[in-house]
């Protein structure tokens, strides 16, 4: 007999139907078993009455949670039922009987959930997590498939830092030669957009982060889009739309598990255009009255880098995601493009996410000058034999382009309303943490 899905059930009602999963939990009363039984598409009662066949009831009674089974039964209506149905069991094949499953319906530490990440991402919460996470993901793809860009994946073993030296992971490549896992695709990206127009690469990003905050994995999966012709404002707008087009996607998509998640989705269906562009001399100021009122403990000073309670007051000021743009240059890579009118200043862009969740944005315009990365590569000590390759891009044809990368965890975490972005990837690497 053809397999019926758990989602698929309510367009069967009053049909015989066989669900092949497992037991997700299970209680008995008398002369019931009442098994929640899930198949990955969802979880659905499925009713065993003694009074049917006591054979059948007793394999019912003796399943044990994660027991994998195959049912065949008839699908009813049923009004208390989250998905509106139930199954009155007719057979059950038991595929087999587990006892002792670790993962228990009472509460477990987290660091023990953790290690058990194989077999917790079949719990509710985080499979609605993992599904939230797949609807960002098709959300940002399909954006930018259907908006002219190629996606143009960039490698993983990579000669050279991106993103600073001190967040390298570093890999013996044949003995010779040194290589190192990728923190951005971007410089290949800025190759691929000048071979394009518009790329986006998407894929692991590594960066040996020794901070162990809710926001840091050491593997993270990054969008990034490039686009040649294009300024730090056109970044804004590009990375606005793609915001919007991801809530809207969630939304209309995952009612169901944001419901399981208890996430309150008033916040997210309020988010509109425009999101506020807020020049980081603005931010800066906007930070210091905040410390002046009361509201921030720490003094912000001109310079910085932004901290956690930093980013979570200025997004707290307009309850939806706001941009900064024109930071120091001083606490920039050495790729950015500088102000003409005052070089202080880079052309780099951060887009904050509201209810203290950060920066899930950054990115920003790309220096086009020659001389000028020639410089830049000196002043922060990169070698610059692995970047003669994107010098040329500098040589040949070079324009102003900008781009942006976007971490799909800690836009997970805030679409789903949870803590630690942690739980947004199947299996997290961490600080303190390689397993399973
Ligand atoms: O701001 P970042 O470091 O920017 C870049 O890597 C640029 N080269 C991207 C580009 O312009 N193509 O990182 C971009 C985003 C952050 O805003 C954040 O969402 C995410 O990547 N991110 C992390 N996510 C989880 N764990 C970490 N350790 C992360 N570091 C950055
Ligand atoms: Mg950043």
């Amino acid at each position: 007999m053809k397999q019926t899905y758990v989602s698929d059930l309510k367009n069967h009602i009053g049909e015989e139907v066989t669900l092949k999963g497992w037991l997700y939990n299970t209680r008995s009363s008398g002369k019931l078993v009442f098994l929640q039984f899930r198949d990955g598409t969802g979880i659905v009662q499925c009713v065993v009455f003694k009074g049917n066949d006591e054979a059948v009831f007793e394999k019912a009674k003796s399943l044990g949670q994660e027991s994998s089974l195959i049912v065949r039964g008839t699908v009813k209506t049923d009004d208390r039922s989250a998905i509106g149905v139930e199954v009155d069991v007719k057979e059950i094949e038991i595929i087999q009987n587990v006892h002792e499953y670790p993962i228990t319906p009472k509460e477990h530490g987290t660091e023990f959930l953790m290690d058990n990440r194989h077999l917790w991402i079949r719990s509710k919460k985080q499979n609605a997590v993992l599904k939230v996470r797949h609807t960002v993901i098709k959300a940002v793809r399909d954006f930018f498939d259907n908006n002219g860009f190629i996606l143009a994946d960039t490698p993983i073993f990579t000669p050279a830092a991106c993103e600073g030296t001190t967040t390298l992971f570093e890999v013996d490549y044949f003995g010779d030669e040194k290589a190192y896992l990728t923190q951005s695709g971007q410089l290949y990206n800025e190759a691929t957009a000048a071979a394009f127009g518009k790329s986006y690469a998407f894929g692991p990003t590594f960066r040996a982060e020794k901070s162990k905050t809710r926001r840091h994995l050491t593997e993270f999966w990054m969008v990034e889009p490039e686009v040649a012709y294009a300024s730090y404002e056109d970044m804004m707008q590009l990375g606005e739309d793609m915001i919007l087009a991801v809530v809207q996607r969630v939304l209309k998509d995952r009612q169901e598990e944001l419901k399981t998640l208890e996430r309150d989705t008033t916040v997210l269906e309020a988010i509109s255009a425009p999101f506020p562009r807020l020049h980081y001399d603005d931010a800066v100021k906007m930070l210091q009255d905040g410390h002046a009122k009361g509201e921030l403990e720490n003094n912000f000073e001109w310079g910085g880098d932004f901290g956690a309670p930093d980013e979570t007051y200025l997004s707290n000021q307009f309850g939806k995601p706001v941009f900064v743009h024109h930071f120091p240059a001083a606490i920039k890579g050495f790729y950015f493009e500088v102000d003409k009118d005052d070089p202080k200043y880079a052309l780099g862009i951060d887009l904050l996410a509201p209810e203290g969740y950060g920066e899930i944005i950054g990115g920003g315009e790309r220096a086009a000058s020659l001389d000028y990365l020639i410089e830049q590569l000196e002043a922060h000590n990169l070698p610059r034999e692995s970047f003669e390759w994107y010098l040329d891009l500098r040589r040949y044809g070079s324009v102003p382009h900008s781009g942006f990368g976007m971490g799909i965890e800690r836009c997970t975490a805030w679409m789903c309303g949870i803590e630690h972005v942690r739980e947004t990837i199947p299996f997290p690497r961490m600080l303190y943490r390689l397993k399973p």
